[in-house]
């Protein structure tokens, strides 16, 4: 199949430009004139050139969005106005969902069915969700006990200029979460793509500017993340960053905040339990486990990958996924033929190799996959992996490997399974499958997980609360838990007497 021929003449024409970043209403260059290139991950070959910014062009962009802030007409716009242009940007983005997704599949690899079922169409709810805060934020009468007669109520005011920092599995979904509801509540925004995944967040950008955001309200600076996303995070004028990423960033992030004490919100990674009891509907369990670590190539925070099997199904679990792992279609992601497509960059590829050896190294089994198929050379794909391990302790069992690799492990009872399923750093997902209504209650109240699935995984829905315990985040995206990111309190006195 030619590629080439199906990839709308609308994407090769964004692909063709110059790129350019979004800079208080400005489409800029970076102030050294550098640039580095974007590539497509299922063939290694460059997609396009963007704008290396760094602290210059941060500088730049916080000022426009301070400006933006205190003195342009978003400050006075009303809730309603707000609202409005979250929802006509809604509308503008699924009127070109085709076109961002096939760049999207084209920039990150994963499979356009992916990119067109899920990343667009929620980029699209999300906003529009966020649309509908807008006009519903709103503090409270509080009765005070003080002597006298007091009217005593809190505002939720906008916490400022916000950084946003985000990673590249869902390049645009992830810009929509962070920016619809820092727009909700009237903050403005300078948001750094990943470095890998940079395009649809410049083509969300144009749309910004068409409906008709003010100037300065969203800045797009393209970049890496040591210096751009350095700058942003360090930059003296930022009142708040929000971070999706890795635990390693995360840490560093609440460092370079204590400067002029940002407020933070982390999305970090996870080690998700995905457990299976004898009582489960097999036939629903196992499809679960399969999704719940191959969705997205496995570069999902939340992915399954410690699948927790007890005794007496175990060894039915781990030969229906080692059969559906050795039947996936890998391919291109333009290719709707394609069930999975290539890791985001080389040196995710890498990385995940390297897990890979280290499981064989230290003593897990490898049942199937462990390598690239030799047809898709020029691409980063690794086929679907799955180990069985006894050892909890295992490099593979501890950190988050963002592949398609999956240890499957074996359990004794609920209270050997609730100790093994916790013994981690991490706290962002856990999956619980069993008929059993009792025993799935228990178990979801004793993991430690900001998200307990039972007899389900991988859902999100804009209402519910996204985030992590432990080392996997701090704060709760989606729901009214977001606006609380993004608000400050205020409490407001007034004498009756
Ligand atoms: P990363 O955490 O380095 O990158 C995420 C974002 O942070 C990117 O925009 C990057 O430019 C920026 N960044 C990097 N260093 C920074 C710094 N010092 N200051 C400010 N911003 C910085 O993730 P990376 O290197 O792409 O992937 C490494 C691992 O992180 C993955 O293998 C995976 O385990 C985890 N990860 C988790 C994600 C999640 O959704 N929780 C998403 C991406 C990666
Ligand atoms: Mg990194």
């Amino acid at each position: 199949m030619d590629q080439a021929l199906s990839v709308q003449e609308r994407v090769r024409g964004f692909l063709g430009r110059e790129q350019k970043m979004l800079i208080g209403g400005q489409w800029v260059s970076a102030v050294s004139g550098k640039t580095f290139p974007t590539v497509n991950p299922a063939t290694g070959e460059v997609l396009a050139h963007v704008p290396d910014g760094d602290a210059a062009d941060v500088d730049k962009a916080v000022r426009a969005a301070r400006r933006a802030l205190e003195e342009g007409p978003w400050s006075r716009m009303t809730p309603a106005e707000r609202s409005r242009l979250l929802y006509k940007l809604a509308d503008k983005i699924e009127e070109r969902a085709t076109e961002f997704a096939q760049l999207e599949t084209l920039d990150n690899g994963k499979t356009i069915r992916e990119s067109a079922n899920i990343d667009i169409p929620g980029t699209v709810e999300h906003f529009r969700y966020f649309a509908g805060w807008a006009t519903k934020i709103t503090g409270e009468t509080i009765p005070v006990s003080v002597p006298g007669h007091f009217l005593n109520y809190t505002r939720r005011e906008p916490v400022g200029v916000v950084g946003q920092i985000i990673p590249w599995n869902f390049p645009l979904l992830m810009a929509a979460w962070k920016i619809a509801p820092a727009l909700a509540c009237g903050n403005t925004v300078v948001l750094k793509p990943a470095e890998q995944t940079p395009l649809t967040a410049l083509l969300l950008g144009e749309l910004i500017q068409e409906v008709g955001f003010p100037d300065g309200v969203v800045n797009i600076v393209t970049g890496f993340g040591e210096t751009a996303g350095a700058a942003l995070v360090n930059h003296p004028d930022v009142d708040k960053i929000a971070f999706t990423g890795s635990t390693e960033v995360g840490r560093k992030i609440m460092q370079g905040a204590a400067g002029n004490m940002k407020r933070v919100s982390l999305e970090l990674g996870g080690k998700s339990p995905n457990i299976i009891f004898p009582d489960a509907d097999l036939s629903k369990a196992i499809p679960g486990a399969i999704m719940g670590i191959y969705f997205n190539q496995g570069q999902v925070c939340a992915a399954g990958s410690r699948v927790y099997v007890q005794k007496g199904v175990f060894d039915n679990v781990v030969s229906n996924m080692v059969d559906y792992s050795k039947s996936v279609r890998l391919g291109p992601g333009i290719d709707p033929q394609s069930e999975m497509g290539p890791l985001v960059s080389n040196e995710q590829f890498n990385r995940v190799m390297h897990y890979i050896e280290r499981g064989r190294e230290e003593g897990a089994e490898l049942l199937c996959g462990g390598a690239r198929p030799d047809h898709l050379s020029n691409g980063y794909f690794v086929q679907p992996t799955v180990f069985v391990a006894t050892q909890n302790d295992l490099t593979i069992m501890r950190e988050e490997i963002f592949g398609p690799v999956v240890v499957v492990s074996p359990f004794n009872d609920i209270e050997d399974i609730v100790k093994k399923a916790n013994d981690t750093m991490y706290g962002l997902a856990a999956g619980v499958w069993t008929n059993d209504i009792r025993k799935a209650h228990r178990t979801a109240h004793l993991l430690k997980a900001g998200t307990v699935w039972v007899n389900c995984y991988n859902l999100i829905d804009n209402a519910s609360p996204w985030g992590g315990f432990k080392q996997s985040g701090i704060g709760r995206e989606m729901g009214h838990y977001a606006l609380e990111l993004y608000t400050e309190v205020k409490s407001v006195w007034v004498n009756l007497d």
